[in-house]
């Protein structure tokens, strides 16, 4: 009877200290989690509000820094307009003060004319990251009719014998004999957020029809055998026929963009989202997983701009002079917007998304550490450092972006359980 009583009492005390020790572990993740995700919008608060003097032209949105460090801003037609009112729209979210909801309610606004944009297909990452969170933050009715009017520009541009949206008018490939009359690129499936968007609003389905039709196409065309990703398809208009599969911003046409097989891990997440169709979920986590084993990923989860610079069996198109730099530079945009894309996807694969998972966490940590976070005060008032915009077009290379700044805050926010965005 003793002995019996000695176990249970051995049991109990057992149980109680494992549980205080869960307790204590989870608690304890939890601050660190927390802590980290304090530190940065911390820094964000100081960069952005250096960023805010400086930034005074609402025609002149911020972009990246030149040689001498100093802030590039680009005019209201430029792909990226969009993303500097989306961080201002995270950093409310985070801290919910109204200086940076009026900063952000000021800079969306300021894009209200590219609603009628029909000159390329970039009205997704221009509207969406700006007048999409405007909307999902303050539910202000008269950006439902601006949204709706960019979703129409949007699918102005697309075509249903090819069954995909024109990304950009005609231009030459780098082998300089290709004329590209139909390119569609893989970072336009970032755009078709915007058109499930007009569709949820508006009731009318055919804003998501052509979303999904976009996306099948894409994942025919644009997708290898191993879920790598080509960056450029050029279709015949008339038969929807593939001519081409290129690049334009990779090293080599069968190369794998980094930042190009981050748009497609994040854009197909979402087409899942909004459709629960398997296929699509299917080919997120399969592109996921040609990233995440790459023998050419660094340690620190930081991508080469490219996973196949000066490899075997690749030959760039253009004048590839690395002669100049004694490293191959990383993409940070690529990480976050990769980063930000595992924390979705994770949460729809039961178990199995722990990888995912840790893997996006992970990516944080090394962005939220001195290598690639800047020290308040320098890097021209952005927060990640080592981005690459075009390596061929020899512009951007290892600087800031407004767009890695953008799904690195998007990232910490999906991490924090802070924000109800998926
Ligand atoms: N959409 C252009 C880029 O990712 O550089």
């Amino acid at each position: 009877m003793r002995k019996k009583g000695f176990l249970f009492t051995g049991l109990v005390s057992f149980v109680l200290l494992a549980t205080i020790a869960m307790v204590f572990a989870f608690s304890h993740k939890l601050r660190k989690n927390n802590d980290l995700v304090k530190d940065v919008f911390q820094v964000a608060e100081q960069q952005y509000g250096n960023m805010l003097l400086n930034a005074t032209s609402l025609n002149q949105y911020p972009r990246t820094t030149n040689q001498k460090g100093q802030i590039q801003y680009v005019s209201i037609g430029d792909w990226t307009g969009g993303f500097w009112p989306g961080d201002l729209w995270y950093v409310y979210e985070y801290n919910k003060e109204k200086k940076w909801e009026d900063a952000a309610i000021k800079w969306t606004e300021s894009l209200e004319s590219n609603q009628y944009n029909t000159a390329h297909h970039d009205l997704g990452f221009m509207m969406y990251c700006s007048y999409g969170n405007a909307y999902r933050i303050t539910k202000e009715e008269k950006y439902k009719a601006i949204l709706i009017q960019s979703a129409k520009s949007l699918v102005s541009r697309y075509n249903p014998r090819v069954g995909c949206i024109k990304s950009w008018n005609s231009r030459m490939s780098w082998d300089g004999k290709t004329l590209w009359t139909y390119p569609v690129i893989i970072d336009n499936m970032m755009n078709l957020e915007l058109l499930f968007f007009a569709s949820k609003i508006t009731g009318d389905s055919a804003y998501r029809n052509i979303a999904i039709r976009h996306a099948e196409t894409t994942m025919k065309n644009h997708i290898r055998n191993d879920y790598s990703s080509y960056h450029v398809v050029n279709y015949d208009s008339a038969t929807g026929n593939v001519l081409n599969q290129q690049t334009c911003q990779g090293f080599a046409d069968n190369s794998t963009w980094a930042r190009g097989q981050a748009w497609g891990i994040y854009g197909f997440t979402m087409v899942y989202r909004e459709t629960g169709d398997k296929r699509f979920l299917l080919t997120a986590k399969k592109m996921a997983d040609f990233y995440m084993n790459s023998s050419n990923l660094p340690s620190d989860k930081i991508p080469y701009w490219d996973f196949n610079v000066n490899q075997k069996g690749f030959t760039p198109q253009w004048n590839y002079q690395n002669n100049k730099l004694d490293y191959i530079p990383r993409d940070a945009s690529a990480a976050a917007i990769v980063s930000s894309a595992l924390f979705e996807l994770s949460s729809y694969l039961g178990a199995e998304g722990k990888k995912y998972y840790d893997f996006a966490v992970e990516t944080l940590g090394s962005l939220s550490s001195p290598a690639y976070l800047a020290k308040p005060g320098t890097n021209g008032h952005f927060l990640l450092k080592h981005s690459v915009g075009s390596f061929p077009h020899g512009t951007e290379i290892d600087v800031p972006l407004v767009y890695a700044d953008y799904y690195f805050l998007e990232a910490l926010l999906r991490y924090s359980n802070k924000k109800v965005l998926k």
